[in-house]
């Protein structure tokens, strides 16, 4: 009798978890930021950089052999201001390549300028890709920690995270009375979340310079569904109610989130 072995195949799916590392930035990278700088010299050369780099390709394809001498000596002194300005990243850079694109403008040697200027580009690249999200999240992430606001409800001072979850107590609380057929709870809950949402304007300023910003979350139409808002809490209508947080919760509160939110949490995650 032949045996017959069955051999069962179990296949298994495996997913891989994908971790965010970001790199620790160089601390001297910091002397050219807020709060030590306003100035903003480090993106400032790079912006140089980034023109004198066109400026050197531009004028060598229409054989103005001058000034792309000059754009490429502008190129050598800034790129090389990188490792001045941050000692650790002086090593990184391509010296020779930029000096060869200098030598090779003089020579007006095309191809050689050309091959050069492909090995310093690919360092910008490099250095972009193992720095670049850091310096995004490090130096450009709008920061809450600190930022304190005062609920109009309590008269309290609160964190960021404490009125938010307050404001959303009162959004649920408003719907959960009402359907529980207690209107004057649900009235209550009404007015300190209106409250509290208009609140929320009072920090804006912290950061914002300006309304221009404050308009985008707080327009007119912002302000109108506020008003229809308050008219449905006073009437306990509840289609109403309900129509009128859907549009808030998808105009201010999710796309405030998407900009600030979202940021702020990964800047959190990176620490300082
Ligand atoms: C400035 C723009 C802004 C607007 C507008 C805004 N939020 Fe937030 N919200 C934030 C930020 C920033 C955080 C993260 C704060 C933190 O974690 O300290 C946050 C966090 C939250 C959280 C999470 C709190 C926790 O437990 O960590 C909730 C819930 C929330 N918001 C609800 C709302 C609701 C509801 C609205 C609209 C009625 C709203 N937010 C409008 C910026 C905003
Ligand atoms: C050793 C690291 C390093 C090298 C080399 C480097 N960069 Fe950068 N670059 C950065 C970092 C870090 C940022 C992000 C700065 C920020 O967002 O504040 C950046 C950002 C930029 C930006 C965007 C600025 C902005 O406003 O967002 C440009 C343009 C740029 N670099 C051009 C260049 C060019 C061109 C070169 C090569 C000739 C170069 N960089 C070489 C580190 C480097
Ligand atoms: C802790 C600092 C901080 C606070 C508080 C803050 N923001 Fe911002 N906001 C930022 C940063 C950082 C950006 C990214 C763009 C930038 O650097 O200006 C941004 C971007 C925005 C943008 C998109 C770009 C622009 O500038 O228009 C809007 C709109 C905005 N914020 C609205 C608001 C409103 C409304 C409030 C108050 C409810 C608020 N922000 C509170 C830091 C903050």
């Amino acid at each position: 009798m032949k045996k017959v072995i069955l051999v069962l195949l179990i296949i298994s799916t495996i997913s891989y978890a994908k971790n965010l590392r970001l790199k620790d930035l160089p601390k001297e990278l910091s002397n050219y930021y807020p709060p030590k700088s306003e100035k903003m010299e480090f993106v400032e050369l790079m912006h140089i950089l980034s023109t004198s780099l066109t400026g050197v390709v531009s004028n060598v394809k229409e054989d103005d052999w001058q000034n792309a001498q000059k754009w490429a000596e502008r190129l050598q002194e800034n790129y090389l201001r990188i490792g001045k300005m941050v000692k650790s990243w002086d090593k990184v850079l391509k010296k020779k390549d930029v000096k060869n694109i200098v030598e090779a403008v003089k020579s007006k040697n095309r191809s050689a300028v050309m091959s050069s200027v492909q090995a310093v580009g690919k360092s910008c690249v490099q250095c972009h890709k193992t720095y670049r999200l850091s310096a995004k999240i490090k130096f450009h992430a709008p920061d809450f920690s600190g930022t304190n606001i005062e609920d109009p409800v309590t008269g309290l001072d609160y964190t960021i995270e404490d009125y938010m979850k307050a404001m959303t107590n009162n959004m649920k609380m408003m719907r959960i009375y009402l359907i529980d057929g207690e209107k004057g709870k649900a009235r209550k809950e009404g007015f300190d979340f209106i409250k509290r949402f208009e609140g929320m304007t009072q920090m804006c300023g912290d950061c914002h310079t300006g309304k221009l910003s404050e308009e985008v979350y707080f327009g007119v139409e912002a302000k109108k569904r506020i008003t229809s808002l308050r008219e449905a809490v006073v009437n306990g209508e509840l289609i109403k109610i309900n129509k009128n947080l859907k549009w808030i919760s998808e105009n201010n509160c999710a796309k405030c989130h998407n900009v600030h939110q979202t940021l702020y949490l990964l800047k959190e995650k990176f620490g300082k």
